[in-house]
């Protein structure tokens, strides 16, 4: 038996008490629970460990690792420590040992560093074999019977480099959760499989890119880098295979000593050329931040590892999706509208013009006739200097964002109930919860990054999984129970189940005393929603809803993750709040592993309302309408402010349309195509007198513009994004802006200027420190405390201290509790009848942005996800005579579209999908006006159209290709006690075969 079992017992716990043990004949002191590898690690001693990385925990793969404890070989990265342990790591046992396991290692790896586009200081096997001091190697390497994999468009693997650790199964299995990978370790020559066996382009893959970054070397790499990265790398396929002969043939001559020196030094001159910079991801809000590497203007790769929120992860899009910033379409000249046409001009020209036009409708037609929409996939600065310039010169509160659209009604269901508009805690406490419910949001297409950690806790810990939902998508397939309400009837289920916990004594009757009022009013309110009315309403069995309310009731703690399916309805506003009222019931606020969490959907919706994008709310939500709030500003910005609330995004539209409103100023927002009832918008938008877009690439809304500006994606400017989780980071710029392109803020800058502004901000960090003096909620951000990967989840107080856990002391009301909101119930809009007879449900795909304005700038995302597609059930396929390709027409009240049907069981019966990935069909020429009545958010959820067979045939709207079609092969990991078993297998440094009998998950090796 391998003694590191001995020295661990799970049940076995050392509190707060220290461990005492001798490294190396040092007396150290360890932290309880910690693995000898972490000790040996933390104090700087050069282990070998080749299988073992921090985020996935131990693999037991590679038993390089292997140190001495009390005279026993044990695997370091396996064992905990103990007590009086006695470790050596460099006795002349552990030493062979680890040698010997090495040895094994580059018996299926050829080393050829100096031609290797891995060799950029950070290869675990070159460092390694370095580290080892490896001159010659023991076991000939042997090449495998497989060819190289390059059927994914955004990474190949080569299974001759391919060492066998099962990092990538293990990231994929167990931290990205997407079950692909495999090594089938019964076979003569085993190998990574995806899919049990195929190639990885007909495979489940959903190129999120985790097994490509936890790879130790050049076996899964991403074809960005492939013959990019090195000085020779480049080389014919046949020159590179002479090389790598030549360097073998010196080998036997040499040692591998001066072969590395040699690579070192070509590794050394790459780090003049290879830029690795921070970012922040400019996709969804979820917040992921990497290192992006490039070569002049080449991206080479994306690098996640330390981001606060994502360690390793990344979805396709964090990790693929960049090819837009250097489009050969980027737009590179201001241009403006002529005679019906676009004539390029210089930017003195444009922004003259611009900034003479809003002066001139300004005082025609007063400030009031111009209205500003700022962008929430660019930086918080550049909405707080969009609202500044609305505000403090222009003297309108015509402000809003695209937040309008999507998270407003759950802004407002916190608002109103626990008083800040904000995720009630961390991702963590997402992972830490015991029940997750998920309610109308497709996280693991939508959110791809935060679905990992439910997925994983789901697997690994235990977690309870709910999952409301008009389609079974992946997290619907794996929940505990899957509920299907009817449209639109989420706050009868959830209102229904809340009253039947109070009713039935189930409530958290210490927590409401203590922290909530309103409870007497809010119970009267509950009356209609019993459990028959629900069942009635909602289509679910009362057995059912019981069993939810019980599963939440017994529950430790409870996280509801909620999106666009419950907010995009005409009761969004008071859904949301039908949620915190069930989660305030059972005292679910105020810990760890409670709460509630709004999934914001672009990287920047939440800090763009934070920063006062809003027609209501100056930055950190300070009323327009409150004197002292007002007076601080007008202190600061040394002007006089307009004191009542401007138009939202909705209402400017109805604006234009009844001639109040000239002219609008937008930057990074399609509003033409994400905005409800696509036909009435657009017709808003070429009404307008003047109307400035600022993006940066000729979007639909740019069709309308008078001028047109253009500017600079993230990965061009530095600034700070705010995440879902209430996170603020710093991005830093990757590249220079594309020339003729500005970033916004200095854009914004000039025509405040050239309006009378006299603004100086040099760089974004300086915007932030006027924010920051006149905005509690951020009084103690600096760009000093967002240095490289660190954050602050806001509130942060002046002394820098932050609040992950959103309500520690008390609820953000006066009194510090937290409020029962009373609600009623009514019917969705928009429903089907005999004409329109089928329901339409929209939303995004995993692999695109919303339209696909960046996304489809992505040839490898194009070749998987090409097009629009509607879902359409087996039973309606049947019924109407349909397969997958069939051409239909989608016809509702406001208009029409023609897309390919695909036929899949994700939807039910008379209800249709459509994601809302296109320019050509998009699926807002379908919905309405219709809007949740609290915040005026569009109920895109809410549409009803009828299907024209159109009696065309075509291909499949999704390509084989797409992981869709993919097989998974779930297991709990790399299970490497099947490799233990193999027959010739032996623990390095011991003369017996090796079998495994018994394993455990925390790393029992068996004997
Ligand atoms: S889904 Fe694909 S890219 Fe992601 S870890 Fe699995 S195999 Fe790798
Ligand atoms: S492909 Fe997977 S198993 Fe092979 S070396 Fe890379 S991480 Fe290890
Ligand atoms: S799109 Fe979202 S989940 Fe994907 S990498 Fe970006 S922030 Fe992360
Ligand atoms: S590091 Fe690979 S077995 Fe421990």
């Amino acid at each position: 038996m391998l003694p590191s079992d001995t020295w661990h017992c799970p049940c076995t716990r050392y509190d707060a008490m220290e461990i005492n043990l001798t490294v190396d004949g040092t007396p150290r002191e360890s932290k309880p629970d910690e693995r000898l590898i972490e000790l040996i690690n933390r104090i700087g001693l050069k282990v070998p460990q080749v299988c073992y990385h921090p985020q996935l925990g131990p693999i037991q793969t590679c038993d390089t690792c292997m140190v001495e404890v009390d005279g026993k070989l044990v695997r370091a990265c396996a064992t905990h420590v103990a007590p009086g342990m006695n470790v050596s790591t460099i006795s002349a046992r552990a030493v062979a040992a680890q040698r010997e396991a090495f040895d094994r290692i580059l018996g299926n790896h050829m080393l050829y560093c100096t031609v290797c586009d891995n060799n950029n200081g950070n290869c675990t096997v070159h460092n390694t074999t370095k580290l080892m001091a490896v001159e010659h190697q023991k076991i000939p390497f042997e090449t495998k019977p497989y060819e190289v994999d390059n059927s994914n468009p955004f990474y190949r693997y080569d299974p001759d480099q391919c060492i066998l650790c099962g990092r990538c199964v293990e990231a994929c299995q167990n931290v990205e959760v997407n079950e692909t990978l495999s090594i089938r370790w019964e076979d003569p020559h085993p190998r990574v499989l995806w899919d049990g066996g195929k190639p990885i382009g007909e495979s489940s893959c959903v190129s999120c890119g985790h097994c490509v970054t936890v790879c130790p070397c050049n076996a899964l790499m991403e074809k960005s880098m492939v013959g990019k990265a090195g000085f020779l790398t480049a080389l014919p396929k046949t020159a590179l295979a002479g090389m790598i002969d030549i360097v073998k043939g010196v080998e036997p001559d040499t040692g591998y000593g001066a072969i590395l020196k040699v690579s070192e030094a070509e590794s050394a001159m790459r780090e003049s050329r290879i830029r690795r910079t921070k970012t922040v991801c400019t996709y969804c809000g979820v917040g992921c931040s990497f290192d992006v590497w490039t070569k002049d203007r080449q991206i080479l790769k994306v690098e996640p590892m330390e981001g606060p929120t994502n360690g390793i992860s990344t979805c396709i899009k964090g990790k693929f999706g960049w090819d837009f910033v250097n489009s050969s379409d980027r737009l590179t000249k201001p241009l403006i509208r002529e005679g019906g046409k676009f004539r390029e001009a210089s930017w003195d020209e444009a922004l003259g013009l611009v900034a003479r036009r809003l002066a001139e409708i300004k005082a025609r037609s007063g400030p009031d006739s111009l209205a500003f929409i700022s962008s929430s996939k660019c930086t918080n600065e550049e909405s707080y200097l969009m609202q500044k310039l609305a505000r403090a010169v222009i003297g309108t509160n015509n402000m809003d964002n695209c937040s309008r659209y999507c998270q407003a009604p759950a802004t407002m269901g916190l608002f109103r109930t626990v008083g800040y508009g904000g995720d009630s805690g961390s991702i963590k406490d997402i992972e830490n919860a015991s029940l997750v419910i998920i309610i109308g949001s497709n996280t693991a297409e939508a959110h791809p990054v935060l679905a990992t950690r439910v997925k994983r806790a789901h697997k690994l810990r235990g977690q309870k999984l709910i999952v409301s939902d008009l389609r079974k998508h992946e997290m619907a397939e794996r929940a505990d129970l899957f509920l299907h309400p009817k449209p639109g009837t989420d706050l009868v289920w959830i209102s229904a189940i809340t009253g039947y916990i109070l009713d039935n004594g189930l409530a958290k009757t210490s927590f409401l005393e203590k922290w909530v009022t309103g409870l007497e009013q809010y119970k009267k309110s509950l009356e209609p929603f019993t459990m028959e009315f629900a069942a009635e309403t909602c289509g679910l069995p009362i057995e059912t809803l019981k069993k939810v309310a019980r599963m939440i009731t017994e529950a430790e703690g409870v996280c509801v993750l909620w999106a666009m399916g419950v907010t995009q309805h005409s009761m969004g506003s008071d859904t949301s709040t039908a949620i915190s009222n069930l989660l305030l019931v059972t005292g679910n606020y105020m810990r760890t592993g409670t709460g509630a969490y709004p999934l914001r959907g672009h990287n920047n919706v939440q800090g763009a309302s934070d920063h006062g994008a809003m027609p209501n709310y100056l930055p950190g939500y300070q009323l327009v309408d409150d004197p002292e709030v007002r007076a601080r500003f007008e202190a600061g910005w040394q002007v006089k402010l307009p004191s009542t609330k401007g138009l939202d995004n909705k209402e400017m539209i109805d604006a234009i349309h009844q001639g109040k409103l000239k002219a609008m100023y937008l930057f990074g927002e399609e509003i033409s195509l994400v905005d409800s009832n696509k036909n009435l918008v657009d017709e808003g938008l070429s009404k307008l007198d003047f109307f400035v877009v600022q993006d940066i690439f000729f979007s639909d809304t740019c069709r309308f513009a008078d001028v047109i500006l253009p500017a600079s994606p993230s990965l061009e400017k530095e600034g700070t994004f705010t995440s879902t989780e209430r996170r603020i980071q710093r991005l830093y710029e990757v590249f220079e802006p594309l020339e003729g392109s500005r970033p916004d803020w200095r854009i914004i800058q000039e025509i405040a200027n050239r309006l009378g502004a006299n603004w100086n901000f040099k760089h974004p960090s300086e915007i932030y420190a006027e924010i920051a003096s006149l905005t509690p909620l951020f009084a103690g951000v600096t760009y000093e405390r967002l240095e490289g990967y660190k954050s602050l989840q806001w509130p942060v107080a002046a002394d820098g201290t932050d609040q992950p856990l959103l309500y520690e002391k008390q609820f953000n009301f006066p009194d510090g509790k937290a409020r029962l909101f009373p609600l009623t119930y009514s019917e969705p809009s928009d429903r089907v009848n005999d004409e329109f007879d089928l329901h339409l449900n929209n939303g995004r795909l995993l692999e695109h942005f919303h339209e696909g304005n960046m996304t489809y700038r992505s040839a490898g995302i194009r070749e998987q996800t090409p097009d629009t597609f509607v879902e359409v059930s087996p039973e309606l396929a049947t019924e109407r005579r349909i397969k997958t390709g069939a051409w239909v027409q989608l016809v509702s009240r406001y208009g029409q579209v023609r897309v390919r049907a695909l036929v899949t069981d994700r939807v039910q019966g008379k209800e249709l999908y459509m994601p809302m990935n296109s320019s050509e069909s998009p699926v807002n020429r379908l919905t309405g006006s219709f809007t949740d009545k609290v915040t005026h958010t569009p109920a895109y959820k809410e549409a009803s159209v009828r299907m024209l067979v159109l009696g065309e045939n075509g291909e499949s709207p999704l390509p084989r290709g797409n992981p869709r079609f993919g097989h998974r092969t779930p297991q709990r990991g790399v299970e490497v006690e099947r490799k233990w078993k193999r027959p010739e297998y032996r623990v390095p440094g011991s003369p017996m075969l090796f079998h495994a009998t018994k394993t455990k998950a925390n790393g029992g090796n068996g004997t």
